[in-house]
This record gives structure tokens, sequence and C-alpha cells, in this order.
């Protein structure tokens, strides 16, 4: 159905968790697998607690999170999906992602609710750099402050221009297409069910089981979000 609806709407809006960036190479969260939070708790590492008191694991955690995301690239999907908003198919994308790569592939309309990685600023006194400074193992500011990446952390509360972009979408919505989310993590996890009680049909695009499954109209587990966006894109 998701086809006929997207040709349908007249307002989709996509919002993607990290299983959009697994076939660019980055690992996901808590697939069962490659979950990142298979491996480490992320309380104890993603954090404002480990900023602050675990400083050099919690900097080394993210060097390597760093170094995956300017490795790594968008792939195919993510070049779909701005080719799409440039037709008019979609209208927006919310993202939980932090590699940046939907702006990278030539999305414009981009809601980050948890900040970004590709940027770093100073703990101390604001100022922001290219996150390629903690690749040179560069960690302080000319001030002299701790750099640590633009991203939401745990415990931290969500951009609130992102989260006012997130919900004005979410609300004008006919079309709500989730992309490789599990979707565990408040307060993201609400704009599916904004977008559902707003009067959207709700799509949920996922390899595994997430928590609102039982809120979707369609969900589609048995392709890999990649083939599915190709799919689609050849679809007359
Ligand atoms: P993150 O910014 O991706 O996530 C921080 C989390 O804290 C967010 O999910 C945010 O919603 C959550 N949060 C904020 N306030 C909250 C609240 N009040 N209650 C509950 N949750 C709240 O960074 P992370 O969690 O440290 O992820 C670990 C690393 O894994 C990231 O640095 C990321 O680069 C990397 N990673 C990225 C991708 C990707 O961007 N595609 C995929 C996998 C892993
Ligand atoms: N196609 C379809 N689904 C996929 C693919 C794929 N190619 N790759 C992974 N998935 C699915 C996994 O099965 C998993 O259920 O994507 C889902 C990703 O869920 P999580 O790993 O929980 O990631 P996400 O929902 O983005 O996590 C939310 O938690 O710690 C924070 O920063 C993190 O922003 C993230 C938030």
């Amino acid at each position: 159905m998701l086809k006929e609806w997207l040709r349908d709407a007249s307002y989709p809006v996509v919002f993607t968790g990290a299983g959009m960036s697994t076939e660019s190479g980055l690992p996901d969260f808590r697939s069962a697998n490659q979950g990142l939070w298979q491996k480490k708790d992320p309380s104890k590492i993603a954090s404002t607690d480990a900023l602050n008191n675990n400083v050099h694991e919690f900097i080394a955690f993210y060097r390597e999170r760093v170094l995956g995301v300017k490795e790594y690239h968008p792939h195919n999907g993510h070049l779909i999906l701005a080719d799409w908003e440039k037709r008019g198919i979609i209208q927006s994308i919310i993202t939980q992602n932090v590699d940046g790569f939907h702006q990278l592939a030539g999305s414009k309309r981009v809601a980050e609710l948890h900040g970004t990685l590709q940027k770093l600023h100073c703990q101390s006194c604001g100022k922001v750099y290219d996150s390629k400074e903690y690749i040179k193992k560069e960690y302080h500011c000319s001030c002299g402050g701790i750099l640590r990446p633009s991203i939401v952390l745990f415990g931290e509360t969500l951009p609130e221009d992102a989260f006012q972009l997130a919900l004005e979408e979410a609300e004008r919505a006919d079309l709500f297409i989730v992309l490789g989310s599990s979707l565990s993590v408040t307060p993201a996890n609400q704009f599916p069910l904004i977008a559902k009680e707003s009067g959207a049909k709700l799509v949920i695009v996922n390899q595994e089981k997430t928590a609102l499954d039982y809120a979707a109209d369609e969900v589609i587990r048995d392709r890999k979000i990649g083939k599915l966006l190709e799919e689609l894109d050849g679809a007359p």
C-alpha cells in the first residue's frame, strides 16, 4: 500500500533512525546482531555524566563515531529521499541520526532531533568546530575548554528549533513513513503518534519489531530500507 499512499498523499513526511544508515556502514544501536548498545551501556557513555566524570572514555568513544561519519557516506537510499524532496514527493525528513547523511545527500528540510556529529562545540565558550578536530586528536578550544560533539546526550533536552519543526511537520503530515528506528527513545518516538493523531497514515519500515507497530497502518519488515526505496523510486 505504501506505493499507492505515497502517490496519493499531499504531505508525506519521513522519520529516520539509525537503521537508515546501516547500509552506509554505520552501526545502529539496538538491532540484535550489531547494535552499539549491545556492547555498551548508553547511560555510561552517551550521557552528560560521562562527559563530566569520564571524559577520556567519552572522547575515545566519540572519536570512533566521528571517524565513522567521516569515513562512510550516504547510500542510494539517502540520495533517493533527497531527490524525492526536490520533486515534491516528500515534504521533509525528521531524523534521530547524527551522521548528517541526509544533508550530505542533498536533503534540505531536515529536523535533526539529536544534533550532529559533523560538529563539535566548546563546553566553556560554545565556539563551534568541524568534528575533524577529533580525528586530529585536538580536544581543546582556543579558550582552553573541552570540545564535545554537538549531539544530544542522554539527560539533555533536544534542540528547540528541530523539535518545533518536527512537531509542525508531524501535525501537517497525511502520510508519516518511519525508516529504520526501534522507536524506543523519548521524546523522538512521540512524533509518529502525533502524526497518527493528526490524521496521517503511519507506515513503519524496520527489520525488527518496533514499539509502535501496533499503531501502524502498514509495517514492512521483509525489505531493507535501501532496497525498498529503490523499488519505490523505480515504480511508475
Ligand atoms: P545521540 O545524540 O544519537 O543520542 C542521544 C540520545 O539521548 C538521543 O536519542 C536523545 O533522544 C536521547 N535523549 C535526550 N533527552 C532524553 C530524555 N529526556 N529521555 C530519554 N532520552 C533522551 O548520541 P548517542 O546516544 O550518544 O549515540 C551514540 C553514538 O552512536 C552517536 O554518537 C552516534 O554517532 C552513533 N551512531 C550514529 C548513527 C547515525 O547517526 N546513523 C547510527 C548509530 C550510531
Ligand atoms: N533496513 C530496515 N531496518 C533496519 C536496517 C535496514 N537496512 N538496519 C537496521 N534496521 C533496524 C533495526 O532492526 C533496528 O530496529 O533499524 C532499527 C534501528 O533502531 P535503533 O538501533 O534503536 O536506532 P534508533 O531507533 O535510531 O535509536 C534511537 O537512540 O541512543 C539513541 O542516538 C540514538 O538516536 C538514536 C536513538
